[in-house]
């Protein structure tokens, strides 16, 4: 019998800080109107100046492992998509592990706004090959720590957040098909210069903004509008299945332009599209587990629905996942 992954548990944690672009119309030249008109978003959430990325992934971890009802014990793997890890080594996997109180392997996966689909496809090859059984997956970042705050271009955008989920084994499908893309010839249009080998931490650096995010939006934007569409396609081909049949399409969550021009080309109907980016911002790696597991609590996903989650981000990476839902409902709100 074939053996497939599922989900079987998700979670997610969203710092309680709140940065309004009213907020930030007093620290740099903005105004609400042209950033809800360019991006759909109102406001983000920061984490507080004593949670690291580890932090927000633990706390997601621990819902998603409630939410899953499996025993610590019983959790063979933890995978971290992020790029803010806590520091350079090591892994925000194991100092997440440490915090969750759990004993198991524990690895980061850096492909930044792409993590998470890369991480859902290690933790379902490690399940399908039978190596392991249950597979904790979070997405957790806390790309706020590496904005420049003087940058309009850029600081408007992004906010802090992590999201879980748990992965097991299981004789239905759960996870399909799944494409990954990587083009490092576009490594230039979204990066944080130094703070790594390459240009490590100066004075002179830190003076010069090089260790904050450095990003060409108009030329990110041209690639994630031509490649949503691309690789959503090709991850329904890959499982056998159409657009008509998704019930949901769930997006990574860094514009609402990008959202809807990728929706309208694919021929998703808007209230098929998830977005939540107005109260989050684009929160990296954590933006797909933080949707999954709105529409989870919100009531919104049934047993048996299908959707295809989608992401792209620095690299350039980019990745779709199909995947058929298979928790049943419980409204954690009761
Ligand atoms: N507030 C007010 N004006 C701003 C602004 C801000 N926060 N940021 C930029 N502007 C100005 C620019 O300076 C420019 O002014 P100018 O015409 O006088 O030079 C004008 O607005 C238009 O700038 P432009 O960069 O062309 O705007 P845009 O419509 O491309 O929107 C982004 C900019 C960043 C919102 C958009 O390019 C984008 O979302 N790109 C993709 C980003 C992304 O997805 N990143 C994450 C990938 S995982």
């Amino acid at each position: 019998m074939p053996m497939y992954a599922h989900i079987v548990g998700v979670g997610s944690y969203l710092p309680e800080r709140i940065l309004s672009n009213t907020d930030l119309e007093r620290m740099v030249d903005t105004n609400d109107e042209w950033i809800v008109s360019r991006t759909g978003i109102q406001e983000r959430h920061l984490a507080a100046d004593d949670e690291a990325t580890s932090d927000l992934a633990a706390l997601a971890g621990e819902r998603a492992l409630v939410s899953s009802g499996i025993s610590k014990a019983d959790v063979d793997l933890i995978i971290v998509a992020t790029s803010t890890p806590d520091m350079l080594f090591p892994s925000t996997a194991c100092l997440a592990q440490k915090k969750m109180g759990l004993t198991c392997p524990a690895y980061d996966i850096n492909a930044a706004c792409t993590g998470f689909v890369y991480a859902l496809q290690a933790a379902v090859a490690s399940i399908e090959s039978g190596r392991t059984r249950t597979v904790l997956v979070i997405g957790a970042d806390a790309l706020t720590r590496y904005v420049d705050f003087t940058d309009r271009g850029t600081c408007v955008l992004f906010g802090d957040g992590a999201g879980a989920v748990v992965l097991q084994a299981g004789a239905e499908p759960g996870v399909r098909g799944i494409v990954l893309g990587a083009d490092g010839s576009g490594a230039d249009m979204l990066k944080v210069p130094a703070g790594g080998s390459a240009a490590p931490a100066t004075v002179e650096r830190i003076e010069a903004h090089d260790h904050y995010l450095k990003m060409s939006g108009n030329e990110v934007f041209k690639f994630a509008v031509r490649v949503v569409p691309r690789v959503t396609t090709e991850a329904l081909e890959a499982s056998g299945m159409s657009i008509e049949e998704l019930d949901w399409l769930v997006p990574h969550q860094a514009n609402q332009r990008i959202i809807d021009a990728a929706a309208e080309r694919l021929g998703m109907p808007s209230e098929r599209v998830f977005s939540n980016i107005a109260r989050t911002g684009n929160t990296s790696a954590a933006t797909i587990p933080l949707a999954l597991d709105e529409l989870y609590t919100s009531g919104r996903l049934a047993v048996g629905n299908t959707m295809a989650l989608v992401a792209f981000g620095a690299g350039l990476t980019w990745g779709a996942a199909v995947i058929t839902w298979t928790l049943p409902h419980a409204n954690k709100e009761d």
